[in-house]
């Protein structure tokens, strides 16, 4: 088969973390994948010295890497939902395939877009959006796919799971956390998002959407984050052998799937309850398999490459492949498939 050209939009964290990944073990994937990967453009509003770009035909236009026809997959890590909106809707219009690591882009825009990508043939693979580089998207989609799911909650934010660990093991205040978290790279461009669940929702709503075959619903989140915890709080759960995490949570009831993210008290021999840093765990329950738990890095450069580069290698397999079969974009299709509802 001939070379998958990819066009890179995004050089911040994430991106620069893909790209070093593939430098470094770039032959090892494409011989994995059974077919060369092709670096074709990067679009970028500037350089980031954490890379080497050096090789690489770079644009300041990320719109160039929308309409470049010879490239096949855009990659977008711009972050945002505004540009990236349009990014991604331009390059589905010029027929690209898409992979996207932005969460608040497919929890809030998904169904429209996965719609738009489902009239023009492209794919839109989001492994990266959901927990860093734990391939929960595809034990969802593909390795639990026999289960009718319980339930799932999970530990999905790292910055939220850094701050409270290194508040509880090493005394810091909530702020002194927080820049450490933003200085490693694993915060949000707005911290916002990160300690007042928001980023939790977005996650959270992506995987429910798999889980219980529904559209993505993050209207329908009840939605609480860390900002008001102190240390006291953090001490007093100890003294009585608890541990704070925040959750988010998805349940199969009987009107429908419930939604929520908020910190609980968690005993402190619980296996979810040692998940520390900025680690992520998910736990899901499945009807045939019973309780299942996923763990790794919840943020960071090359733990969420690692996600992005399975996802171009997902593409590039099924590249000349029908729409049909590729793997399905999410809830919406799933739902028109006798799915639930919220
Ligand atoms: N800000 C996110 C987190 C990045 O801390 O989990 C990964 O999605």
């Amino acid at each position: 088969p001939r070379a998958v050209r990819i066009g890179i939009c995004g050089l911040g964290t994430v991106g620069s973390g893909t790209l070093n990944v593939l430098a470094r073990n770039g032959r090892e994937v494409a011989a994995r994948c059974g077919r060369a990967l092709v670096i074709e453009q990067i679009g970028a509003r500037r350089d980031n010295p954490n890379c080497d770009t050096s090789q690489l035909s770079v644009t300041r236009d990320i719109f160039d890497v929308a309409s470049n026809p010879s490239v096949d997959i855009l990659v977008e890590l711009i972050g945002g939902t505004t540009v990236a909106k349009e990014l991604v809707r331009t390059a589905i219009e010029n027929g690209k395939h898409i992979v996207t690591a932005n969460k608040a882009l497919i929890a809030e825009h998904g169904n429209e877009l996965f719609e738009l990508a489902a009239q023009h043939g492209v794919t839109i693979a989001y492994e990266a959006a959901v927990a860093g580089g734990i391939p929960i998207i595809k034990s969802l989609r593909e390795g639990l796919v026999g289960n009718q799911v319980q339930w799932l909650a999970g530990i999905i934010n790292g910055t939220g799971n850094y701050i409270l660990t290194e508040m509880r093991e090493k005394g810091r205040s909530f702020d002194q956390a927080l820049a450490q978290a933003q200085a490693l790279g694993y915060a949000e461009a707005d911290p916002t998002f990160d300690v007042e669940g928001i980023d939790a929702a977005h996650k959270l709503v992506i995987m429910a959407s798999l889980a219980f075959a529904m559209p993505l619903a993050f209207d329908k989140v009840y939605t609480e984050g860390i900002s008001r915890i102190c240390s006291e709080d953090i001490r007093y759960a100890e003294e009585l052998g608890y541990r704070i995490k925040h959750l988010g949570i998805a349940r199969r009831t009987d009107k429908g799937v419930e939604l929520r993210v908020h910190p609980t008290l968690i005993p402190e021999r619980r296996l979810i309850a040692n998940v520390n840093g900025v680690m992520n765990a998910v736990l899901v329950e499945g009807d045939a398999v019973g309780p299942t738990l996923y763990y790794g890095a919840g943020a960071g450069d090359e733990a969420t490459a690692s996600a992005v580069i399975a996802d171009i290698v997902d593409v590039a397999r099924t590249l000349e492949a029908k729409p049909e079969q590729r793997v399905p974009a999410a809830g919406v299709a799933l739902a028109e498939q006798g799915g639930t509802q919220v």
